[in-house]
């Protein structure tokens, strides 16, 4: 099987650039970032604070996460409850970056997301893809871009969806972020060693996925 890592931090362009190459390529796309967020999801709707530990532990085993693949596009389910939509918000991001740093709850989702590369080709993106869930993958990215640049293109895309945040406050959060996903002692974000490094600073969405094939053309025929 072939699979291709693609980590780094929030708001790289990391599902978009992914969701398109993996349509492109044939292959899945493994969104686990996605996972994370239900867990967060489920801490805050069960009134729960997403950085206790213990009392997310303890809603674990209640937790039936399923992943559906419908026309290519990942769906996530809380038993029967479709929540792809619900867990987009910038309150469950946050809840989800504080699960992420919970090693039970890492322990939880890594058994299913090697299952899902074992069994087909995929795309899997996330922040410790090519240094822990799959350290053997065929291809490891890491994408980046500058804080600013980040926040600006979520600062956009909550615009298009009529969500009215400061652009200020869209910076604070992915600072605030990146810094809860590199500074935990769980699988931190970080590159891996023989990862491919991209900053997409000043690129635009198709030269960023250019840039990203000749990465995988590469590897693929190299
Ligand atoms: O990629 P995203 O913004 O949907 O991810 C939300 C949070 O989930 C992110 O801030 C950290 C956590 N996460 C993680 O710890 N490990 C992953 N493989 C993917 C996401």
């Amino acid at each position: 099987m072939v699979s291709v890592a693609i980590d780094g931090p929030a708001g790289a362009g990391k599902s978009t650039l992914a969701r398109r190459l993996a349509a492109e390529m044939g292959y899945i796309y493994v969104d686990t970032g996605a996972m994370f967020r239900t867990i967060g999801l489920y801490a805050l709707r069960a009134g729960k604070d997403p950085k206790d530990n213990e009392a997310v532990n303890a809603l674990l085993p209640e937790i039936e996460l399923h992943f559906a693949f419908i026309d290519g596009e990942q769906h996530v389910y809380l038993k029967e409850e479709d929540v792809s939509t619900a867990i987009r918000t910038e309150e469950v991001g946050m809840a989800a970056s504080a699960v992420g740093a919970n090693p039970a709850v890492r322990a939880f989702l890594l058994g299913m997301q090697r299952d899902m590369a074992k069994k087909q080709d995929v795309l899997m993106d996330g922040r410790d893809i090519g240094t822990v869930v799959l350290p053997d993958a065929t291809v490891k990215i890491f994408l980046t871009a500058s804080p600013e640049a980040r926040a600006a293109r979520r600062w956009k895309e909550y615009q298009e969806k009529g969500v009215n945040t400061p652009y200020e406050e869209v910076l604070a959060d992915v600072k605030q972020r990146d810094y809860q996903d590199t500074h935990r002692a769980a699988a931190p974000l970080k590159q891996a060693e023989d990862a491919v490094l991209l900053d997409t600073s000043e690129l635009d969405f198709e030269q960023s996925l250019a840039a990203m094939k000749e990465i995988i053309a590469a590897k693929l025929n190299g």
